[in-house]
Formats: structure tokens, C-alpha cells, sequence
């Protein structure tokens, strides 16, 4: 399980001995799946170069305020927009000071200031200096402003002095980052979305497809990010803009999307299947235009059976979580029960395609959730409303069914 998946994370690495461990933090944080960006002090620069670090997180270090070239490519605004959380690691002393002040006369403290997201500092520097009231009064000040401290430990220190000060160890700092984020119910988890519809080529201009928007898939793309997951979303063709953070897949017919489906879905910890896929193809699509000749003569279209995506991904052996939906058009919660055993999902999400305020196309949303012997029926409400609610019932069910 990747605990900082898809998590971005702006290090902020300041002077001290403890600075060269910075490298070691960067590989640990991003073998949680964290993308990681660099802002360091010019006093970092003095115990660690730059460019070990650029090469370490596969992206240019952030150094100076008023470096025109680096601010044209992401200026200190736009990285404390970015960044999830902005850890400092090591911190000395003087920018703890610094941060307790609310300077910002350089890159990193301007950043800080400018940030929304959460600050997190791990204290590095001598026994002494850590102990010393300046510095107690001073972290204290960073307590109120809501930033997190994370250390320091005890030990022997680099200046031979043995006490409270040393920067913790990476792995409890990765441990503590990962803590920061409490209320993903899915963080680490791989969740792998269809959505929208199929179409499937009659010839080079027309097709069969269908109505469905894929406002509900999207919905819960964007809430499974939300609640910290990472997403793939294996989109047919639509006219709405992928949430950022989704990995998109689009695709066109029902057999692309098998084809990234069963890909994806291999390495996956829950499948959620909002596609409305054609479940017939013409079984050979015209390479020309077919021509109308005008006689009256009828046009006759042969159609084959297309694979049923979400029924090959419930058979993988050691699969992913395997949730559907079913659009019905009558007997809604009966006909849903039977897809899910036919099927064989550990879920499925029943809506009534009937009424034109939900289902297909709107805004809105009813549905019925049914997993095990459970049932519970969500009022109307936005996708969006349904779509958390659902990510929810997952997360709840999630743990019985996979550890
Ligand atoms: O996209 P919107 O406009 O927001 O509309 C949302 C929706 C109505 C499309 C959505 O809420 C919904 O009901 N999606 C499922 C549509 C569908 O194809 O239902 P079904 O009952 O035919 O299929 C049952 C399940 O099998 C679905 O999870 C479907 O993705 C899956 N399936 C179906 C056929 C097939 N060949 N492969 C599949 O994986």
C-alpha cells in the first residue's frame, strides 16, 4: 500500500549537518508513491548540492526568490499552491526563528507564508540550541499557528554532544507525513473507474452508443481522490474535463476498454464500473460510408456479443474489489441483485435510468447501494453528493472483504 500516493509534497531542506539526509527522505517519501519538489535555503546549499537533490526528485530545485527562469517555470505562489504539504526537514533553528516571525525575505519562509496547505517541521541542530528557551518559545509559536512538529530525537549529535536534537529518523518522518493525512479512508488504495459511454463503429462516421454522460463516473473519480486514493479513469468519449489528479485512459469501444480495464485493474484494490457499455458491436464495421441508394431497401446490421468488462475483472483470482451499477428501466432493485450474483461482484449500485431527473445524462442521482445482505437506498441528490456516500460504503466494506 502506497501511503502518500499521488501526494505532493514540497521538502523544504535548510542549513545544517542534517541536510544530507534529505536525500535519503526524498527516495523514502516517493517509495510511497509522493511527488516531490525541493525549496532550499542558501545555507542547505552549503552541506548538499542542489543538483544531487534535482537529480534524487527528477525536478529542478528551488532556490532564489528572484530567480526569473525558475519562477517563470513554477514561481513560489504557484509551489504553495501545489504542494499538499510542505515539510521542512531539516529545520535549524535560525528558520525555525525565522518561520515563528513570519519572515520572507527568502524563496522557502515566502512559501511557507503564502501556503494553505499544512506545514510540517523536523527540527535538526545541537543539544543545546534545541533546549534553549529562544528556541522552545519559538516552536511553541509554531504549535499555535497550527504547523506540526515532527522530533526531534535524542542522541549522539554530529558535534559529539549526545541529547535532544537530533532530525528523526526518515522512516518516522515518512510515518508522521503519511499521519497528516487522516481522513483518506482510501489513501494508499489503486481505484480504477470506468466511465461514460461506448461507441462502436457502424462505419467511419457512424456508431452505437448511448446516453450516458459520464458525469457519475467523473463524480467518483473525484471523490475517491478526495478520500485519498489513487484513480484511474478509463473514460469513453465525453464532453466533461477529467478531475487533475486522475490518471485519464480514454477509449472508444467496449474492447479498448476491456483491454485497459484488465490492465489496470490486475494491480487494483477496488474496480468501480459506471461505464454504459455497449454490450453489442456490429460484428464488422464498414471501412467506406454505406451509402443510402434510395430503393426503400431496409439495412440490416448484425451485431456480436462484446466481453463483459466489470464480470472479467470479478473473476481475477485475487482481483480488486469489484463494484457495478445497473441501469434498469423496471424491477430496478430485483434486477440489480441478479447482476450482482450473475456477475459476481462484491457490490452494486442500482439507479432507475427511467426518470429523466436522474440517471442518464442529469445532474442528479438515486440509487439503491446493495452489497452482502445490506441495502441502502441514497435520496436524490448531486452525482457528486452520491458519488462521496458510495466511496464511503466502499471504504466501510472494504476491510472485510480485503485486508
Ligand atoms: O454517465 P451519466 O450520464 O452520469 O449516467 C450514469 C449512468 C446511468 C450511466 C450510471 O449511473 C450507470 O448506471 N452505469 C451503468 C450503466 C450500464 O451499462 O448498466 P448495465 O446494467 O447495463 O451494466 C451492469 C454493469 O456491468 C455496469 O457496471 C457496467 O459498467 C458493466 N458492464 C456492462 C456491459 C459490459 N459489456 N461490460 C460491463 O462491464
Amino acid at each position: 500500500m502506497n501511503l502518500l500516493a499521488g501526494k505532493r509534497i514540497l521538502l523544504g531542506v535548510t542549513g545544517g549537518i542534517a541536510a544530507y539526509k534529505s536525500a535519503e527522505l526524498i527516495r523514502r517519501l516517493q517509495d510511497q508513491g509522493a511527488d516531490v519538489h525541493v525549496a532550499m535555503t542558501n545555507a542547505a546549499t552549503e552541506f548538499i548540492t542542489p543538483l544531487t537533490l534535482q537529480a534524487l526528485s527528477g525536478h529542478p530545485v528551488h532556490l532564489d526568490l528572484l530567480d526569473t527562469e525558475t519562477e517563470s517555470v513554477m514561481g513560489h505562489i504557484e509551489l504553495a499552491r501545489w504542494a499538499d504539504l510542505i515539510l521542512i526537514a531539516p529545520a535549524s533553528a535560525n528558520f525555525i526563528a525565522r518561520l515563528a516571525q513570519g519572515h520572507g525575505d527568502d524563496l522557502l519562509s515566502t512559501i511557507c507564508l503564502a501556503a494553505q496547505c499544512q506545514v510540517a517541521v523536523a527540527p535538526a541542530m545541537n543539544q543545546g540550541m534545541w533546549a534553549n528557551q529562544a528556541t522552545q518559545l519559538n516552536v511553541s509559536a509554531l504549535i499555535a499557528q497550527q504547523i506540526t512538529i515532527f522530533g526531534p530525537s535524542e542522541g549522539l549529535q554530529a558535534c559529539g554532544e549526545v541529547g535532544e536534537g537530533r532530525l528523526l529518523d526518515i522512516a518516522g518522518i515518512v510515518d508522521l507525513t503519511a499521519a497528516t493525512f487522516p481522513n483518506e479512508r482510501l489513501r494508499g488504495r489503486k481505484v480504477v473507474i470506468t466511465a461514460g459511454p461506448t461507441r462502436e463503429a457502424i462505419d467511419p462516421v457512424r456508431y452505437i452508443s448511448n446516453h450516458s454522460s459520464g458525469k457519475q463516473g467523473y463524480a467518483l473519480a473525484e471523490a475517491a481522490i478526495e478520500a485519498g486514493a489513487e484513480v484511474i479513469l478509463i473514460s469513453g468519449p465525453t464532453s466533461l474535463t477529467p478531475p487533475e489528479r486522475a490518471r485519464l485512459i480514454p477509449v472508444t469501444s467496449a474492447r479498448e476498454m476491456h483491454t485497459a480495464a484488465m490492465q489496470e485493474a490486475t494491480d487494483a484494490d477496488i474496480f468501480i464500473g459506471v461505464a454504459a457499455v455497449a454490450d453489442f458491436r456490429p460484428i464488422e464495421a464498414s471501412d467506406q460510408k454505406i451509402k443510402k441508394d434510395n430503393t426503400g431497401e431496409r439495412l440490416t446490421l448484425t451485431l456480436e456479443e462484446n466481453p463483459d468488462i466489470i464480470a472479467a475483472v470479478a473473476g481475477l483470482n485475487d482481483g480488486p474489489y469489484t463494484v457495478g451499477f445497473a441501469a434498469e428501466t423496471s424491477h430496478v432493485i430485483d434486477h440489480a441483485r441478479r447482476k450482482l450474483t450473475r456477475k459476481k461482484l462484491n457490490m452494486i449500485i442500482a439507479n432507475d435510468v427511467m426518470d429523466q431527473n436522474i440517471g442518464f445524462n442529469s445532474d442528479q442521482n438515486e440509487t439503491t447501494i446493495i452489497w452482502g445482505s445490506q441495502e441502502q437506498t441514497l435520496p436524490i441528490a448531486s452525482k457528486r453528493t452520491i458519488a462521496t456516500k458510495i466511496v464511503g460504503t466502499i471504504a466501510d466494506a472494504l476491510p472485510e472483504a480485503r485486508q
